[in-house]
């Protein structure tokens, strides 16, 4: 018999996890963003929404990454941002305090399950083989990152899952871009993918917002399986 405490963690866990199948399910494509001049954020936001592309991850890799959540959450309510690269249980009280409306992490460990469970900020972990995709389901997430989706067996090793545990879903990242895009959004447990191809890092740090909003647009148009 589960304990009551692990209990009321995996239903507290699949609500939010079901607030974090929304999100994803806003658009194809979760861009991933790097982004070094918190000044920049919320024109590279809106950029985004207006593109079609509204779940934004912003990765907690670069010392304005938080100022830029705080940016966006405040100066364009239509995008659902989130922090990404989260290790520690204190990145997600620092993300929470930004502003993230959710959080996403390379990989899963206990602390962050206890952390993310007390922030009750919906939570897109990363797993990279069965047995942690298990281990997450038994927690009570519903969807997940496969991460590092190109290294660890990409688009069949999502076939692969998918017979045994067509329930989960997942959000593929890491090596997804517009030469395989369309062969992972056709698989049904594919939710949406994630990706910093939209928005690379470079032409974030010299605003180059034409070419970033025509490769949005395709992503946004992208079909789902
Ligand atoms: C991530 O930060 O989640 C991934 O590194 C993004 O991978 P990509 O740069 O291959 O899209």
């Amino acid at each position: 018999m589960p304990s009551v405490e692990k209990r009321e963690g995996e239903e507290m866990t699949q609500e939010t996890s079901a607030k974090m199948v929304r999100i994803c399910g806003l658009a194809p494509v979760m861009p991933v963003l790097t982004i070094e001049d918190a000044s920049v954020a919320a024109q590279l936001a809106r950029v985004l929404v207006e593109s079609g592309l509204s779940s934004l991850e912003v990765t907690l890799r670069t010392p304005a990454s938080l100022q830029a959540i705080a940016e966006i959450r405040s100066a364009v309510p239509e995008a659902v941002v989130g922090a990404g690269t989260v290790r520690t249980p204190e990145d997600i009280e620092r993300a929470r305090d930004a502003g993230a409306r959710f959080i996403v992490s390379p990989g899963l460990t206990g602390p962050l399950i206890a952390a993310a469970e007390k922030s009750r900020l919906p939570y897109l972990p990363g797993v990279a083989t069965a047995s942690e995709a298990m281990a997450a389901a038994e927690r009570g997430f519903l969807a997940l990152k496969l991460f590092p989706a190109g290294v660890v067996g990409g688009i069949d090793l999502l076939q692969a899952l998918a017979g045994p545990m067509p329930d989960l879903l997942f959000c593929p990242t890491g090596g997804v871009g517009p030469n395989n895009l369309a062969d992972y959004l056709a698989l049904p447990t594919v939710v949406c993918v994630g990706g910093s191809w939209v928005a690379p890092r470079h032409l974030i740090a010299t605003e180059r917002w034409t070419e970033i909003s025509a490769m949005a647009a395709e992503a946004a148009s992208a079909r789902r399986g």
